[in-house]
């Protein structure tokens, strides 16, 4: 088996020499200006880059600054809603990481033309959909990236029908999109489901009145993309408050879009002919930010947190404040800084705004640290809790009960061999590891590269000692079945 360096989500580049202590540097990050134009349709994930791992050292306390990227949960949505029009749509602040990439190839397939550009290029993409001819969503992309499912009341608004694999269970939850159909067909369409595939129909969707039996965020900006477009007027109740929410119907708008109470729990959409195209920059990541946030609480660091909004980590703030740290929050920056002993709190996950399910297992990783016990309640996915098994791996008392972990602090942890099982689970491995005595090697990164940034190169940044590393495996290695 034969180990190579590997760039920033998935690409290979030449081995470096080895600084003192046997850790493999990095070049500083370079900043990158491109632009390209790539037909992806066959593309899925490129199989070399499925078995990345870090290696991480721990014990540095992260001081300086990071930029947050852009949010990939706004970003996707975004995306999406270019379907709607045959203008072209121009996003900014879109951000470099695979997710984003596997919307893009899905766009392209049904015949769109995306631009991407990065670094200078403001990561700004212009989608044009002026030349939709297939109105599908394969199985092989919506297996890779649920949120493909958001396509299906674009589509459907756009061009009157649509075929979208069903995506199947996941790695947290069983995550079905039942909500998603009803709403559609409360405004008209025609769905049947078969040969694992939503096939929908509407000569043109009508305005109807939705109550969603539970809140979805993506089924919140399926239905309102889908409404945008229908005749007559749509009233939503019960919808996700989420900012990602807010930012699609901001974007929406300026498309000509007429929504009103996005950010509130009933959102009102008058159903208009045509929209048109338009400029929109997505807002900062906010879970990027609070794993940021808490990876420089547990190291004890000293970090500035740059273009990011803390008016949407308000929870977060406010537990981690009841937990005995400092934050200093501007309105695009903030300032953390910890010195002190970490204090148990419980949390329990909710709908914005209550605390973000996409925090609970960053937040899992402090509880390991914080004197006394914390109990972590789950209440969005009934399966969120695979790190808790790796963190035990590493030296954590955690027992999980159903719905809750119960955490018991403080316990040491070292270093491990352990594995991402999904998105968030790998963002709380990698902060085990910077706290953790000794080398920890952190298997199937590709889930981090879902969503994260160049996440190596912003911790190394800041004084993280970690690096990724590939195996060179055969070229017909398979893609993972289950994604989050
Ligand atoms: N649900 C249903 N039926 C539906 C839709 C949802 O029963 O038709 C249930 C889900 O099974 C879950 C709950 O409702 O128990 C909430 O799910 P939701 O639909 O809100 O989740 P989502 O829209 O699929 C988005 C984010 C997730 C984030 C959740 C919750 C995107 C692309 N994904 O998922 O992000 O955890 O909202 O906030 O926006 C991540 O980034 O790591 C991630 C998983």
């Amino acid at each position: 088996m034969k180990l190579v360096p590997k760039s920033p989500n998935g690409g290979s580049r030449k081995a470096e020499p080895l600084l003192s202590g046997g850790v493999p540097g990095f070049k500083k990050p370079v900043s990158r200006s491109r632009t390209i134009r790539i037909d992806f349709r066959n593309v899925a994930i490129a199989p070399e880059s499925l078995m990345d791992k870090f290696v991480i050292r721990g014990g540095n306390p992260l001081v300086g600054s990071v930029r947050i990227s852009g949010a990939k949960n706004a970003a996707l949505p975004a995306m999406a809603a270019a379907i709607l029009t045959d203008e072209p749509v121009i996003l900014e602040n879109i951000p470099d990481v695979r997710d984003i990439h596997t919307e893009r190839n899905l766009l392209v397939s049904m015949g769109a033309d995306v631009e991407l550009g990065y670094g200078r290029a403001s990561h700004r993409t212009t989608i044009s959909c002026n030349n939709l001819v297939n109105p599908e969503a394969a199985y092989e992309l919506v297996k890779t990236m649920r949120a493909s499912t958001l396509v299906l009341g674009p589509l459907l608004a756009r061009m009157g029908r649509a075929r979208v694999s069903q995506p199947g269970g996941c790695a947290i939850g069983a995550r079905p999109i039942d909500l998603h159909i009803k709403g559609l067909e409360r405004l008209g369409a025609t769905i049947k489901q078969e040969h694992g595939y939503i096939e929908a129909s509407a000569e043109r969707l009508h305005g109807g009145h939705i109550i969603f039996d539970k809140i979805t965020v993506t089924g919140t900006e399926d239905l309102m993309m889908a409404a945008t477009l229908a005749q007559g007027e749509t009233i939503m109740e019960n919808c996700a408050r989420e900012p990602e929410v807010t930012d699609l119907a901001a974007l929406l708008t300026k498309m000509g879009a007429k929504i009103e109470g996005a950010g509130t729990h009933t959102i009102r959409i008058h159903g208009v002919k045509k929209l048109h195209g338009a400029r929109h920059r997505i807002i900062p990541d906010r879970i990027e930010a609070g794993t940021f946030v808490i990876a420089a609480v547990l190291t004890g660091g000293d970090l500035q947190l740059t273009n990011c909004d803390p008016s949407h980590l308000g929870s977060l703030i406010q537990k981690l404040e009841e937990c005995g740290v400092s934050i200093k929050a501007g309105t695009d920056s903030m300032r953390v800084t910890n010195g002190h002993q970490l204090v148990a709190a419980d949390i329990s996950t909710e709908e914005f705004p209550g605390f973000p399910t996409d925090m609970q297992a960053q937040y899992m990783t402090l509880a390991t640290q914080s004197q006394g016990t914390s109990i972590i309640t789950e209440n969005i996915f009934e399966n969120r809790f695979m790190h808790a098994h790796e963190l035990v791996r590493m030296g954590a008392n955690i027992r999980v009960e159903g719905s809750r972990a119960i955490v018991r602090g403080k316990t040491p942890l070292s270093s491990a061999a352990v594995q991402c099982s999904d998105l968030r689970a790998s963002a709380s491995l990698v902060i085990a590891a910077l706290v953790a005595d000794g080398e920890t090697i952190i298997d199937r990164v590709y889930h981090v590269d879902r969503g994260y940034e160049r996440i190596e190169e912003k911790l190394k940044g800041v004084g993280a000692q970690i690096r990724r590393i590939g195996e060179i495996l055969p070229k017909r290695a398979a893609a993972p079945s289950v994604v989050a």
